[in-house]
């Protein structure tokens, strides 16, 4: 494990020496500090958080004020790791200097070193001109959460050939904008090892098989921290659910049968004594 920080053009280095990259998703300071302990080369701030842990049925109420707020979180509890954040619906789209200037936000207040954008094609120029400013993008192909109205659901992409086509067309696209690296989501095996011997930039895939360079995973999806079945995709390391919830069911049993807190040996012993 390195201990000087992980930057965006260090992930192309992992590319090239063949070092598997391992990402988590975090919205808050603690749990990007135990991830870094654990060794993470990037945490990103998903607006996955708007699901996680705001409450909401999809990403798309997730707002810039958001994610700069937990990216800060997030940058507070970490030193190494690379800190990418997302860019939420529609921050990217409506034009270049508006994306510009949330990108900046999120860069500048947030302290993250890097931003994510969803889209193909239609982001391109945008992520050519925050390349030129300076601002490091990673993309993201395949399911893309903010457009699920669009899509008609979490729905597996690029199933066949002519979408797949698409998707490596975008990946060599995007790469060529200046993208440092590539989040492929929920798209067949065989689609993602192409896109992984096509591009120089690193692929980091979620439900996209075992071939690209890197792998993400929802840190709460992962964690078994949630009160919904994840993916068919995640492989659960931990049932903190299921610990939290018997935990804080004993703690309620020793308020109601005054078990907690502790009781003096003997009350008024103290008195006793004067
Ligand atoms: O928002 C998020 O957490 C993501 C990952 C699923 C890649 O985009």
């Amino acid at each position: 494990m390195t201990t000087h920080p992980t930057r965006a053009p260090h992930l192309r280095e992992m590319k090239r020496r063949g070092e598997p990259i391992a990402v988590l998703t975090a919205y808050d300071a603690v749990m990007a500090r135990l991830f870094e302990r654990s060794g993470v080369d990037v945490i990103l701030v998903g607006d996955s958080l708007g699901m996680t842990v705001l409450g909401y049925a999809s990403t798309i109420p997730v707002t810039l004020d958001m994610m700069v707020h937990h990216t800060q979180a997030v940058v507070r509890g970490t030193s190494r790791a690379l800190i990418v954040a997302d860019m939420p619906f529609l921050t990217a789209q409506v034009s270049i200097p508006e994306a510009v200037a949330n990108a900046g936000r999120l860069i500048q207040e947030g302290g993250a070193a890097a931003v994510k954008i969803e889209g193909g094609q239609p982001v391109l120029e945008t992520v050519r001109r925050l390349v030129d400013v300076g601002i490091p993008v990673m993309g993201h192909l395949g399911l893309q959460p903010q457009s699920v109205h669009q899509v008609g659901g979490f729905l597996k992409q690029a199933t066949d050939r002519d979408n797949a086509d698409r998707l490596l067309n975008d990946a060599r696209a995007l790469e060529d904008a200046g993208a440092f690296a590539l989040v492929l989501e929920s798209i067949p095996a065989d689609v993602a090892a192409a896109a992984t011997r096509l591009l120089s930039i690193p692929t980091i895939g979620i439900g996209a098989g075992p071939s690209c360079d890197g792998q993400v995973l929802v840190g709460h999806d992962m964690l078994g921290f949630s009160t919904w079945t994840p993916p068919p995709f995640v492989r659960q390391y931990a049932q903190l659910a299921e610990t939290i919830a018997a935990a804080a069911a004993v703690y309620v049993s020793d308020v109601k049968d005054g078990l907690f807190p502790e009781r003096p040996v003997s009350a008024g012993t103290a008195h006793d004594r004067t």
